[in-house]
Formats: structure tokens, C-alpha cells, sequence
């Protein structure tokens, strides 16, 4: 869980420059809500974050909570404004609208979340599985494109592609 925070952390802010942000502040905004995004999953009951087996429909609804509670456990960097807001309460967004809390669609979703969300799926991904090499980077942002198509800001995974290939990024 820690090291995915960290993953998540560096994703997006390697996302982030890559696609143009430059000011510190706000690359330290991107890092801190890539480090953040579970924030949430603290207030979840044990029983439901350690389940080993399939959730029922109610413990969803719980865990699907995270993203809101995160926020609200911000406090004062909260504010919608903040980038790290943002990448928090976002980061389960999808373009195509099916994403939660607010089931926002394309750029309606800020910017932090839809960078944070392709950070966290592809983190995901390449990380939870017993076998380490079962899913390697190639194939998990093959599986973003295809299997996940309208997940993700086509755009900003093009360039997460980019990023990979140019060799911004190591797999860990
Ligand atoms: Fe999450
Ligand atoms: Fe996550």
C-alpha cells in the first residue's frame, strides 16, 4: 500500500511535467495528491479493505466512499482549487462518465484526477499480481488503451505512452 502510494506519486508528477506543468508549487501538489489519493481508505472499515474474497454490492459502496473521504480528512488543502483536492476527490473519475463520486465526463474531470487516475490504474496493474513480470508496463498501457477505453483521458495516456517509451520512467 505504501510503495503504491509512492508509485502513484511519481507517475503523476513524471505525467505532469511531461505534459507541461512546470511551476514547483504545483508539481509538489501533483506528487502530494498522487501520495494522497487513498487518503480515504483509512476510514474504511478493516474487514472490507483485507476481504480476500469478492465484495458484496453494500461493501462497494463503502469503499467507493475513499475518494470523498480523502477529501474531507484534507481539511484546509481540501479546497477544490488545490490540485491536490482535485487529484483526490478525481482520481476514480472516468472520461466516459461511469467513474465516481460524481460520474463527471471528460474535461469536466480536473486535470489532477484524470492524470492521478492513469497513474493509479497503471500502478495497479503492474504491481498487484503474485507474479511481478505477469503484467509488464507494454501490456498494462495496452490493457488502458483497449480493455479500459473510456477510462482514461486518451490524450493524457498518449503521453503516458510517450513517457514510457522515451524512457522517463522505470519499472520498479
Ligand atoms: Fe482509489
Ligand atoms: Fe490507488
Amino acid at each position: 500500500m505504501h510503495s503504491h502510494s509512492v508509485n502513484v506519486s511519481v507517475y503523476s508528477v513524471a505525467l505532469a511535467r511531461h505534459v507541461g506543468e512546470n511551476d514547483d508549487e504545483d508539481l509538489t501538489q501533483f506528487g502530494l495528491g498522487g501520495l494522497l489519493h487513498d487518503l480515504g481508505k483509512s476510514l474504511i472499515d478493516a474487514d472490507i479493505l483485507n476481504k480476500p474474497s469478492r465484495l458484496t454490492a453494500e461493501e462497494w459502496q463503502v469503499m467507493n466512499t475513499h475518494p470523498e473521504g480523502g477529501y474531507d480528512l484534507l481539511g484546509d488543502l481540501a479546497d477544490e482549487r488545490t490540485i491536490t483536492g482535485q487529484a483526490v476527490i478525481g482520481h476514480h473519475e472516468r472520461v466516459n462518465g461511469t467513474g465516481y463520486p460524481h460520474g463527471l465526463e471528460g474535461d469536466n474531470i480536473p486535470l489532477p484526477g484524470r492524470i492521478v487516475s492513469i497513474a493509479d490504474a497503471f500502478d495497479a496493474l503492474t504491481t498487484k499480481r503474485v507474479y511481478k513480470d505477469a503484467i509488464r508496463a507494454f501490456d498494462a498501457l495496452t490493457i488502458m488503451g483497449d480493455e479500459m477505453k473510456g477510462h482514461f483521458d486518451r490524450e493524457l495516456l498518449r503521453a503516458f505512452v510517450g513517457l514510457w517509451r522515451e524512457g522517463g520512467l522505470v519499472a520498479n
